[in-house]
Protein backbone atom coordinates (compact mmCIF):
# COMPACT_ATOMS: atom_id res chain seq x y z
CA UNK A 1 0.00 0.00 0.00
CA UNK A 2 1.39 3.68 -0.50
CA UNK A 3 1.63 4.73 3.00
CA UNK A 4 5.27 2.99 4.51
CA UNK A 5 4.53 4.02 7.75
CA UNK A 6 0.88 2.03 7.53
CA UNK A 7 2.23 -0.93 9.11
CA UNK A 8 4.30 0.54 11.82
CA UNK A 9 1.40 2.76 12.60
CA UNK A 10 -1.31 -0.27 12.62
CA UNK A 11 0.96 -2.23 15.17
CA UNK A 12 1.07 1.00 16.99
CA UNK A 13 -3.14 1.14 16.87
CA UNK A 14 -2.35 -2.71 19.01
CA UNK A 15 -0.11 -1.21 21.56
CA UNK A 16 -1.80 -0.39 25.24
CA UNK A 17 1.91 1.29 26.02
CA UNK A 18 1.72 3.92 22.92
CA UNK A 19 -2.25 4.18 24.05
CA UNK A 20 -1.24 5.07 27.34
CA UNK A 21 1.39 8.35 26.34
CA UNK A 22 -0.63 9.57 23.13
CA UNK A 23 -4.36 9.65 24.78
CA UNK A 24 -2.86 11.45 27.33
CA UNK A 25 -1.32 14.79 25.30
CA UNK A 26 -4.36 17.61 24.67
CA UNK A 27 -2.71 18.46 21.44
CA UNK A 28 -3.32 14.91 20.18
CA UNK A 29 -7.22 15.36 21.52
CA UNK A 30 -6.98 18.67 19.07
CA UNK A 31 -5.91 16.28 15.98
CA UNK A 32 -8.40 13.53 17.13
CA UNK A 33 -11.65 15.92 17.13
CA UNK A 34 -11.08 16.28 12.96
CA UNK A 35 -12.45 12.32 12.87
CA UNK A 36 -13.99 11.44 16.08
CA UNK A 37 -17.90 13.24 16.83
CA UNK A 38 -17.11 14.16 20.72
CA UNK A 39 -16.39 12.21 23.73
CA UNK A 40 -20.13 11.91 25.07
CA UNK A 41 -24.13 11.74 24.16
CA UNK A 42 -24.74 15.88 23.91
CA UNK A 43 -21.71 16.26 21.51
CA UNK A 44 -22.82 13.41 19.20
CA UNK A 45 -26.57 14.06 19.38
CA UNK A 46 -25.07 17.85 18.13
CA UNK A 47 -23.25 16.38 15.59
CA UNK A 48 -26.16 13.75 14.48
CA UNK A 49 -28.54 17.10 13.81
CA UNK A 50 -25.65 19.43 11.92
CA UNK A 51 -25.48 15.75 9.32
CA UNK A 52 -29.35 14.82 9.04
CA UNK A 53 -30.14 18.73 8.62
CA UNK A 54 -27.87 18.59 5.74
CA UNK A 55 -29.62 15.72 3.71
CA UNK A 56 -27.00 12.76 4.97
CA UNK A 57 -27.82 9.26 7.22
CA UNK A 58 -26.31 8.19 9.74
CA UNK A 59 -24.17 5.21 11.18
CA UNK A 60 -23.08 5.38 14.69
CA UNK A 61 -19.96 3.75 16.60
CA UNK A 62 -19.26 4.23 19.90
CA UNK A 63 -15.82 3.78 20.23
CA UNK A 64 -14.28 0.71 22.25
CA UNK A 65 -12.97 -2.56 20.58
CA UNK A 66 -11.05 -5.64 22.02
CA UNK A 67 -12.20 -5.03 25.42
CA UNK A 68 -11.15 -7.36 28.16
CA UNK A 69 -13.84 -8.06 30.52
CA UNK A 70 -17.78 -8.61 30.31
CA UNK A 71 -18.63 -6.01 32.09
CA UNK A 72 -17.53 -3.21 29.72
CA UNK A 73 -19.00 -5.77 27.00
CA UNK A 74 -22.53 -4.80 29.18
CA UNK A 75 -21.74 -1.30 29.29
CA UNK A 76 -21.08 -0.88 25.24
CA UNK A 77 -24.11 -2.76 24.57
CA UNK A 78 -26.52 -0.23 27.12
CA UNK A 79 -24.70 2.49 25.60
CA UNK A 80 -26.05 1.24 22.02
CA UNK A 81 -29.31 1.04 24.18
CA UNK A 82 -29.54 4.62 25.73
CA UNK A 83 -28.31 6.04 22.03
CA UNK A 84 -30.72 4.40 20.01
CA UNK A 85 -33.58 5.62 22.11
CA UNK A 86 -32.28 9.01 22.76
CA UNK A 87 -31.16 9.57 19.06
CA UNK A 88 -34.62 7.41 17.71
CA UNK A 89 -37.19 9.97 18.59
CA UNK A 90 -35.20 12.02 16.09
CA UNK A 91 -38.02 9.87 13.51
CA UNK A 92 -37.89 9.80 10.17
CA UNK A 93 -36.97 5.75 10.68
CA UNK A 94 -40.08 4.09 8.81
CA UNK A 95 -38.60 4.77 5.72
CA UNK A 96 -37.35 1.81 3.29
CA UNK A 97 -33.93 3.07 3.73
CA UNK A 98 -33.63 3.99 7.07
CA UNK A 99 -31.42 7.24 8.27
CA UNK A 100 -30.15 5.69 11.67
CA UNK A 101 -28.38 2.96 11.98
CA UNK A 102 -25.56 1.95 14.34
CA UNK A 103 -22.04 0.10 13.89
CA UNK A 104 -20.99 -2.25 16.21
CA UNK A 105 -17.48 -3.80 16.64
CA UNK A 106 -17.87 -7.76 18.49
CA UNK A 107 -15.04 -7.55 20.36
CA UNK A 108 -16.46 -4.76 22.18
CA UNK A 109 -19.49 -6.93 22.64
CA UNK A 110 -17.35 -9.61 24.00
CA UNK A 111 -15.88 -11.78 21.23
CA UNK A 112 -12.11 -10.95 22.03
CA UNK A 113 -13.14 -12.57 25.47
CA UNK A 114 -11.33 -15.80 26.17
CA UNK A 115 -14.53 -17.83 26.89
CA UNK A 116 -17.84 -18.01 25.67
CA UNK A 117 -16.55 -14.77 23.66
CA UNK A 118 -19.22 -15.47 20.31
CA UNK A 119 -22.32 -16.38 22.51
CA UNK A 120 -21.22 -13.06 24.60
CA UNK A 121 -21.18 -11.11 21.58
CA UNK A 122 -24.22 -12.52 20.50
CA UNK A 123 -26.75 -12.11 23.21
CA UNK A 124 -24.93 -8.30 23.62
CA UNK A 125 -25.63 -7.87 19.69
CA UNK A 126 -29.05 -9.35 19.62
CA UNK A 127 -30.07 -7.05 22.66
CA UNK A 128 -29.17 -3.90 20.41
CA UNK A 129 -30.80 -5.41 17.62
CA UNK A 130 -34.16 -5.25 19.60
CA UNK A 131 -33.48 -1.53 20.30
CA UNK A 132 -32.52 -0.73 16.69
CA UNK A 133 -35.69 -2.71 15.77
CA UNK A 134 -37.84 -0.51 18.52
CA UNK A 135 -37.39 3.09 16.90
CA UNK A 136 -36.62 1.63 13.34
CA UNK A 137 -33.12 1.43 13.16
CA UNK A 138 -30.50 -0.36 11.41
CA UNK A 139 -27.48 -2.27 12.56
CA UNK A 140 -24.45 -2.68 10.61
CA UNK A 141 -21.59 -5.20 11.95
CA UNK A 142 -18.01 -3.88 11.44
CA UNK A 143 -15.09 -6.24 10.39
CA UNK A 144 -12.27 -6.24 12.26
CA UNK A 145 -9.01 -8.28 11.46
CA UNK A 146 -9.23 -11.61 9.73
CA UNK A 147 -8.79 -13.46 12.27
CA UNK A 148 -12.67 -12.92 13.41
CA UNK A 149 -14.29 -13.10 10.34
CA UNK A 150 -15.64 -16.60 10.30
CA UNK A 151 -16.93 -15.77 13.93
CA UNK A 152 -18.77 -12.21 12.69
CA UNK A 153 -20.20 -13.52 9.91
CA UNK A 154 -21.68 -16.59 12.03
CA UNK A 155 -23.15 -14.71 14.50
CA UNK A 156 -23.89 -12.02 11.83
CA UNK A 157 -26.35 -15.22 10.03
CA UNK A 158 -27.50 -16.22 13.39
CA UNK A 159 -28.95 -12.80 14.04
CA UNK A 160 -30.26 -12.51 10.69
CA UNK A 161 -32.96 -15.36 11.47
CA UNK A 162 -34.79 -12.66 13.67
CA UNK A 163 -33.47 -9.18 11.89
CA UNK A 164 -33.27 -9.86 8.49
CA UNK A 165 -32.23 -6.37 7.73
CA UNK A 166 -28.71 -6.79 9.95
CA UNK A 167 -25.48 -5.15 7.45
CA UNK A 168 -22.10 -6.70 7.47
CA UNK A 169 -18.79 -5.22 6.29
CA UNK A 170 -16.84 -6.97 4.19
CA UNK A 171 -13.21 -5.63 3.19
CA UNK A 172 -12.33 -6.54 -0.42
CA UNK A 173 -8.09 -6.09 0.72
CA UNK A 174 -9.19 -10.16 2.10
CA UNK A 175 -8.84 -12.71 -0.30
CA UNK A 176 -12.05 -14.36 0.69
CA UNK A 177 -13.76 -11.62 0.10
CA UNK A 178 -15.38 -12.46 -3.15
CA UNK A 179 -16.30 -15.47 -2.22
CA UNK A 180 -18.15 -13.97 0.55
CA UNK A 181 -19.93 -11.43 -1.33
CA UNK A 182 -21.27 -14.31 -3.51
CA UNK A 183 -22.11 -15.94 -0.37
CA UNK A 184 -24.04 -12.81 0.97
CA UNK A 185 -25.50 -11.48 -2.54
CA UNK A 186 -29.22 -12.62 -2.12
CA UNK A 187 -32.73 -10.58 -1.15
CA UNK A 188 -32.67 -8.52 1.81
CA UNK A 189 -28.87 -8.34 2.58
CA UNK A 190 -26.92 -5.53 3.18
CA UNK A 191 -23.25 -5.43 2.95
CA UNK A 192 -20.73 -2.43 3.65
CA UNK A 193 -17.60 -2.88 1.39
CA UNK A 194 -15.09 -1.05 2.72
CA UNK A 195 -10.80 -1.60 1.39
CA UNK A 196 -9.80 -2.89 5.00
CA UNK A 197 -7.94 -0.97 7.71
CA UNK A 198 -5.86 -3.45 9.79
CA UNK A 199 -2.56 -5.36 8.87
CA UNK A 200 -2.46 -8.42 7.68
CA UNK A 201 -0.37 -11.33 6.08
CA UNK A 202 -0.13 -11.32 2.13
CA UNK A 203 -1.36 -15.23 3.14
CA UNK A 204 -4.98 -13.66 3.75
CA UNK A 205 -5.33 -10.47 2.52
CA UNK A 206 -3.80 -8.47 -1.12
CA UNK A 207 -1.15 -5.89 0.09
CA UNK A 208 -0.16 -3.70 -2.73
CA UNK A 209 -3.03 -0.86 -3.77
CA UNK A 210 -3.84 -1.88 -7.00
CA UNK A 211 -4.82 -5.38 -6.30
CA UNK A 212 -6.77 -3.75 -3.13
CA UNK A 213 -8.66 -1.59 -5.54
CA UNK A 214 -9.57 -4.45 -8.05
CA UNK A 215 -10.54 -6.79 -5.73
CA UNK A 216 -12.85 -4.26 -4.47
CA UNK A 217 -14.50 -3.27 -8.18
CA UNK A 218 -14.84 -7.32 -8.66
CA UNK A 219 -16.51 -7.62 -5.49
CA UNK A 220 -18.41 -4.74 -5.82
CA UNK A 221 -19.76 -5.63 -9.38
CA UNK A 222 -21.05 -9.05 -7.41
CA UNK A 223 -22.93 -6.85 -4.68
CA UNK A 224 -24.54 -4.47 -7.59
CA UNK A 225 -25.42 -7.76 -10.26
CA UNK A 226 -26.71 -9.42 -6.95
CA UNK A 227 -30.41 -9.03 -4.70
CA UNK A 228 -29.54 -7.35 -1.48
CA UNK A 229 -28.38 -3.81 -0.80
CA UNK A 230 -24.73 -2.89 -1.72
CA UNK A 231 -22.94 -0.12 0.65
CA UNK A 232 -20.35 1.63 -1.42
CA UNK A 233 -17.79 2.67 1.63
CA UNK A 234 -15.24 4.72 -0.11
CA UNK A 235 -13.89 8.20 -0.05
CA UNK A 236 -11.93 7.00 -3.45
CA UNK A 237 -13.11 9.34 -6.59
CA UNK A 238 -12.16 5.98 -9.09
CA UNK A 239 -14.50 3.76 -6.80
CA UNK A 240 -17.67 6.15 -6.55
CA UNK A 241 -17.13 6.93 -10.23
CA UNK A 242 -16.86 2.63 -11.08
CA UNK A 243 -19.85 2.47 -8.55
CA UNK A 244 -22.40 4.72 -10.69
CA UNK A 245 -21.46 3.22 -13.43
CA UNK A 246 -22.43 -0.56 -11.98
CA UNK A 247 -25.10 1.70 -10.73
CA UNK A 248 -26.12 2.49 -14.52
CA UNK A 249 -25.94 -0.80 -16.05
CA UNK A 250 -27.45 -2.54 -13.17
CA UNK A 251 -30.63 -0.09 -13.16
CA UNK A 252 -30.05 0.07 -9.56
CA UNK A 253 -32.91 3.18 -8.06
CA UNK A 254 -31.32 5.35 -5.64
CA UNK A 255 -33.67 3.55 -3.07
CA UNK A 256 -31.06 0.37 -3.90
CA UNK A 257 -27.95 0.96 -2.85
CA UNK A 258 -26.21 3.91 -0.78
CA UNK A 259 -22.59 5.70 -0.52
CA UNK A 260 -20.80 5.81 3.14
CA UNK A 261 -17.99 8.07 4.32
CA UNK A 262 -16.47 8.20 7.26
CA UNK A 263 -16.98 11.70 9.83
CA UNK A 264 -14.40 13.95 8.79
CA UNK A 265 -13.38 13.28 6.07
CA UNK A 266 -14.27 14.53 2.16
CA UNK A 267 -16.83 16.18 3.85
CA UNK A 268 -17.57 18.51 0.47
CA UNK A 269 -17.93 15.30 -1.39
CA UNK A 270 -20.43 13.74 1.36
CA UNK A 271 -22.25 17.11 0.67
CA UNK A 272 -22.09 17.07 -2.81
CA UNK A 273 -23.45 13.27 -3.30
CA UNK A 274 -26.53 13.72 -0.66
CA UNK A 275 -27.46 16.82 -3.10
CA UNK A 276 -27.19 15.02 -6.22
CA UNK A 277 -30.06 12.54 -4.44
CA UNK A 278 -28.33 9.44 -3.40
CA UNK A 279 -28.00 8.53 0.14
CA UNK A 280 -25.02 9.32 1.67
CA UNK A 281 -24.51 7.92 4.91
CA UNK A 282 -21.64 9.22 7.44
CA UNK A 283 -20.00 6.81 10.22
CA UNK A 284 -19.96 9.05 13.05
CA UNK A 285 -17.25 7.49 15.57
CA UNK A 286 -17.38 8.89 19.12
CA UNK A 287 -16.44 8.30 22.82
CA UNK A 288 -13.69 8.32 24.62
CA UNK A 289 -11.85 4.71 23.43
CA UNK A 290 -10.53 6.87 20.10
CA UNK A 291 -7.30 5.56 19.97
CA UNK A 292 -7.02 2.27 17.97
CA UNK A 293 -9.80 4.47 15.46
CA UNK A 294 -7.77 7.26 15.21
CA UNK A 295 -4.56 5.32 14.81
CA UNK A 296 -5.91 3.49 11.70
CA UNK A 297 -7.27 7.01 10.00
CA UNK A 298 -3.53 8.01 10.50
CA UNK A 299 -2.33 4.89 8.74
CA UNK A 300 -4.85 5.29 6.04
CA UNK A 301 -3.01 8.68 4.74
CA UNK A 302 0.16 10.24 5.48
CA UNK A 303 -0.85 13.72 5.16
CA UNK A 304 -2.87 12.81 8.23
CA UNK A 305 0.60 11.93 10.16
CA UNK A 306 2.21 15.04 8.54
CA UNK A 307 -0.55 17.19 10.14
CA UNK A 308 -0.18 15.51 13.62
CA UNK A 309 3.18 15.75 14.09
CA UNK A 310 2.88 19.61 12.55
CA UNK A 311 0.45 20.34 15.68
CA UNK A 312 2.42 18.17 17.93
CA UNK A 313 5.89 20.57 16.57
CA UNK A 314 3.69 23.73 17.53
CA UNK A 315 2.62 22.51 20.98
P1 LIG B 1 -8.25 5.25 -0.06
O1 LIG B 1 -7.57 4.89 1.21
O2 LIG B 1 -7.63 4.87 -1.35
O3 LIG B 1 -8.53 6.80 -0.04
C1 LIG B 1 -9.05 7.51 -1.14
C2 LIG B 1 -9.06 9.00 -0.81
O4 LIG B 1 -9.93 9.23 0.30
C3 LIG B 1 -7.72 9.55 -0.36
O5 LIG B 1 -6.91 9.92 -1.44
C4 LIG B 1 -8.15 10.72 0.51
O6 LIG B 1 -8.53 11.80 -0.30
C5 LIG B 1 -9.37 10.20 1.18
N1 LIG B 1 -9.06 9.52 2.45
C6 LIG B 1 -9.06 8.18 2.71
N2 LIG B 1 -8.75 7.92 3.99
C7 LIG B 1 -8.54 9.12 4.55
C8 LIG B 1 -8.21 9.51 5.86
N3 LIG B 1 -8.02 8.64 6.84
N4 LIG B 1 -8.08 10.84 6.10
C9 LIG B 1 -8.28 11.76 5.14
N5 LIG B 1 -8.61 11.44 3.87
C10 LIG B 1 -8.74 10.15 3.58
N6 LIG B 1 -12.38 -0.85 7.60
C11 LIG B 1 -12.39 -2.07 8.21
O7 LIG B 1 -11.38 -2.78 8.17
N7 LIG B 1 -13.50 -2.51 8.86
C12 LIG B 1 -14.65 -1.78 8.91
O8 LIG B 1 -15.63 -2.21 9.52
C13 LIG B 1 -14.66 -0.50 8.27
N8 LIG B 1 -15.78 0.26 8.27
C14 LIG B 1 -15.83 1.38 7.48
C15 LIG B 1 -17.03 2.08 7.34
C16 LIG B 1 -17.11 3.15 6.47
C17 LIG B 1 -18.42 3.86 6.31
C18 LIG B 1 -15.96 3.57 5.74
C19 LIG B 1 -16.03 4.72 4.78
C20 LIG B 1 -14.76 2.91 5.91
C21 LIG B 1 -14.67 1.84 6.79
N9 LIG B 1 -13.48 1.15 6.98
C22 LIG B 1 -13.49 -0.06 7.62
C23 LIG B 1 -12.19 1.77 6.53
C24 LIG B 1 -11.80 1.31 5.15
O9 LIG B 1 -11.44 -0.05 5.17
C25 LIG B 1 -10.60 2.12 4.60
O10 LIG B 1 -9.49 1.94 5.43
C26 LIG B 1 -10.86 3.62 4.47
O11 LIG B 1 -12.17 3.88 4.07
C27 LIG B 1 -9.91 4.23 3.41
O12 LIG B 1 -10.12 3.63 2.16
P2 LIG B 1 -10.83 4.37 0.91
O13 LIG B 1 -11.72 3.39 0.25
O14 LIG B 1 -11.50 5.60 1.37
O15 LIG B 1 -9.70 4.65 -0.14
Amino acid sequence: MANPLRPALLAAARSPRIARTLTGLRTTKKVVDRFVAGDCEDQLVAAADTLLASGRHLTIDYLGEDITDIAQAKDTAAHYRTVLSALGESGATSESVRPLEVSLKLSALGQSLPRDGDAIALEHAHQVCEAAAAVGAWVTIDAEDHTTTDSTLGIVRELRGEFPWLGTVLQAYLRRTEADCRDLAGPGSRIRLCKGAYQEPATVAYREREAVDQSYLRCLRVLMEGRGYPMVASHDPAIIESALRMVATTERKNDEFEFQMLYGIRDAEQRRLAAAGYHLRVYVAYGSQWYGYFMRRLAERPANLTFFLRAMAER
